[in-house]
């Protein structure tokens, strides 16, 4: 994986034609194996594989099954940490829930043993409490809240896969225990119940790898839907979640994503990863055969393609930054 040290020429930067290179180049690559200590996500077809990029001007490519739907499930924990930070602050969300990376699978059950509280919000213990603090506010109200959120950053109005949803509330015995030893350390205040039941109705919401890549840009484009113009999201919930987004959004595999990847990013089991480059784009991709930390193999793949291609990586010379910062100096 080293970085594109040459200046993009007229022939090689086709924002299409990489895209859909990107695509190509992994399109045979059955590696992995899906999700399914949720059975219902063991049902959908393993083959599928999309890809979406959406500038913060608004022009958006794909390749492939970019608009198959699927559930949003961990990627949720981004978009949701957002809304948190939001509606009671920084410093509220800060005493609840951590901001450093643990090391840990997604679905460990530890905390950080300084502060007893979830190590980051894109963990399910940290996601569980972030869920927890959106019900204090909204109560009854707190799903269709974040419903209303992830629309707008996706730019249409996003549904909920009653199946997926079920079958999650009726397996996900450990995500209940979960959510009882929150409750013990305090992070969660409110009934454990209604908390989990909230945080699983969070994941299955249904998504595609377009509406993905268009939250994306949503984040990149510092809250304001590119499409739409709706400002969906605050400036500083934007930067604080993009920075847990870089360093956990991947779990125990965010230091090799930072490495070799270089955007923030949030993955989910359902086979969706969504990265932001940010006030450039946003990308989402599909594919739901997994590592065995949860990644989806394809995407990970293509977001190590499209980020070399492109310069991509925060870090890359040839990433020319900021188009806002480029304004002034232009
Ligand atoms: O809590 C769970 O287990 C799922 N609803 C979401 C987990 C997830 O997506 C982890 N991501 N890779």
């Amino acid at each position: 994986m080293e970085g594109n040290l040459k200046p993009p020429t007229e022939n090689s930067f086709g924002i299409e034609s990489i895209v859909s290179a990107a695509h190509s180049n992994q399109l045979a690559n059955q590696a992995g194996a899906l999700a399914d200590y949720i059975p219902e996500l063991a049902a959908v077809d393993p083959n599928r594989f999309g890809i979406a990029l959406a500038t913060v001007d608004g022009k958006l490519v794909t390749a492939g099954d970019a608009d198959h739907h699927f559930t949003i499930q961990s990627v949720s924990k981004a978009f949701v940490y957002c809304l948190a930070l939001e509606l009671v602050g920084r410093d509220a969300v800060l005493k609840r829930v951590g901001v450093e990376p643990s090391g840990d699978a997604f679905n460990a059950i530890v905390f950080d043993p300084h502060t007893n509280r979830p190590f980051n919000p894109m963990v399910n213990a940290g996601a569980i409490t972030v869920a927890g603090i959106v019900r204090d506010v909204a109560g009854a109200g707190a799903f269709e809240m974040m419903l209303d959120r992830l629309s707008g950053a996706a730019g249409r109005r996003l549904t909920m896969d009653e199946s997926v949803y079920k079958s999650e509330a009726e397996t996900g015995h450990r995500n209940r225990a979960i959510g009882h030893l929150l409750r013990n350390v305090g992070a969660l205040q409110g009934p454990v119940d209604e908390v989990v039941d909230l945080y699983f109705r969070q994941c299955s919401i249904l998504v595609t790898a377009t509406d993905l890549a268009r939250m994306g840009a949503t984040l990149a484009n510092i809250g304001e839907n590119p499409t739409t113009g709706r400002q969906v999201f605050e400036l500083t919930a934007v930067r604080n979640t993009l920075a847990v987004m870089f360093t956990c959004g991947t779990y125990d595999f965010s230091g090799s994503w930072a490495y070799d990847v270089g955007i923030p990013a949030k993955s989910g089991v359902g086979g969706g990863i969504c990265g932001v480059v940010n006030r450039q784009l946003g990308i989402g991709t599909y594919s739901p055969r997994l590592d065995t930390k949860g990644n989806s193999i394809r995407g990970v793949a293509a977001f190590r393609e499209l980020g070399d291609e492109l310069g991509l990586h925060v870090f890359d010379c040839s990433n020319v930054g900021s188009t806002y910062m480029r304004s002034f100096l232009d």
